[in-house]
């Protein structure tokens, strides 16, 4: 009787354990407390000013958690994206997937500052994005979930990192896939992962080979609804125009929720990198029907998808710094 429920406490905390400390291949660890004692007020401080930045623009949310995910693959989620160009660093800000298209750097700034008058360099900028994009999904009516801490920020940063390991609209099923992969991330993790396009925009530029060009016939992209598609030309002509803007979620833009899956059911994704986890895969499809079916269960794989992908090499320990501005490596 004892002995089973020794086991059953075991069994109780290897399960929980995963969730309260993140091990990475380092032999650092996040976890959620990190701050209690150095800054109790971090995330207070943190969900504040992303919800008056929200409030003021909800598209806000769609870009802060975007952020994160833009920085965490690249080097891990260690801030590199934040940082400018100077001298002989070669921002991130450059690269195909972030010019004219990340957003949330002046947001970012805002906290930063403020956390520096209230404990000066204590909390990294890549906790702030860890942070600011769990905050931005509950703001607008997504799941919440505890945020490993701990993450410290980088000296440099890759712009070919950025260009390579972020997936582009226009690739394949398999190379998104892949680019996941890489990232210790699987199938699972892509679906949900891409629901978080229920909110935020594109631009036309990301998605205009479909509506003309998809594969080099001349053609468009058939597995696009074509009266959507053809709504979507009224703004999005053949070449001009690249950086209008449209929702990836026409039906509930500013609400997190699985409208998204459903689009893609119904043929109404708007990047093909959206459609294609419908229509090249079945595994893929079938966790799009299970999505479009159930938001708790989105809902919850979203959050544990958030907290892995959060975890993605951070530097812990003595490596990297506490930047004093997020956008520019410690003197
Ligand atoms: C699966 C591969 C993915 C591809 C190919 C992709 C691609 C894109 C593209 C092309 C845009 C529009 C950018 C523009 O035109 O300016 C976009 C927006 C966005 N992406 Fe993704 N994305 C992917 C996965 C993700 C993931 C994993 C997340 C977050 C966890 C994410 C969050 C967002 C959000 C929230 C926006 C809207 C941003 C805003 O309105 O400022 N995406 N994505
Ligand atoms: C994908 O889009 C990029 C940028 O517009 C373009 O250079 C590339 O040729 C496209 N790739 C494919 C396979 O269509
Ligand atoms: C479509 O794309 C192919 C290959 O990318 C290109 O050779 C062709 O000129 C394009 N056609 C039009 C009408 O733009």
């Amino acid at each position: 009787m004892a002995k089973s429920i020794y086991l059953f406490l075991a069994l109780t905390l290897l399960d929980f354990a995963p969730l309260c400390f993140s091990h990475n291949s380092y032999g650092g660890y996040l976890y959620p407390q990190f701050y209690d004692r150095s800054c109790p007020r971090a995330q207070e401080i943190v969900r504040s000013v992303v919800a008056k930045s929200v409030a003021k623009e909800a598209r806000m949310a769609a870009s802060l958690v975007r952020l994160h995910f833009h920085d965490c693959f690249v080097k891990g989620c260690d801030a590199s994206i934040l940082l400018d160009s100077t001298g002989s660093l070669v921002s991130e800000k450059r690269s195909n997937p972030n010019r004219n298209s990340a957003r949330g750097f002046e947001v970012i700034d805002e906290i930063k500052s403020a956390l520096e008058k209230e404990c000066p360099q204590t909390v990294s900028c890549a906790d702030i994005m860890a942070l600011a994009a769990r905050d931005s999904t509950v703001l607008v009516g997504g799941p919440s979930w505890v945020v490993p801490l701990g993450r410290r920020d980088s000296k440099g940063a890759s712009l070919s990192g950025s260009n390579n390991n972020i997936p582009a609209p226009n690739n394949t099923f398999q190379t998104i896939l892949t680019k996941f992969k890489l990232q210790g991330l699987d199938i699972v993790d892509l679906v949900a992962l891409s629901g978080s396009h229920t909110i935020g925009n594109s631009r036309c530029a990301s998605f205009r080979q479909r509506l003309y060009n998809q594969s080099g016939n001349s053609q468009p992209d058939f597995t696009l609804d074509q009266s959507y598609a053809a709504q979507l030309r009224a703004r999005c002509p053949r070449s001009g125009g690249d950086q209008n803007l449209f929702f990836l979620d026409f039906v509930s833009p500013t609400k997190f929720d699985n409208s998204y899956f459903k689009n893609l059911l119904s043929f109404k994704g708007l990047l093909s990198s959206d459609q294609v986890l419908v229509t090249k895969n079945q595994a893929s499809l079938e966790l799009v029907k299970m999505y479009a079916e159930s938001n708790e269960l989105f809902f919850e794989q979203f959050a544990k998808s958030m907290v892995k992908m959060g975890n993605i090499s951070p530097l812990t320990g003595s490596r990297g710094e506490i930047r004093k501005n997020c956008r520019r490596i410690n003197a």
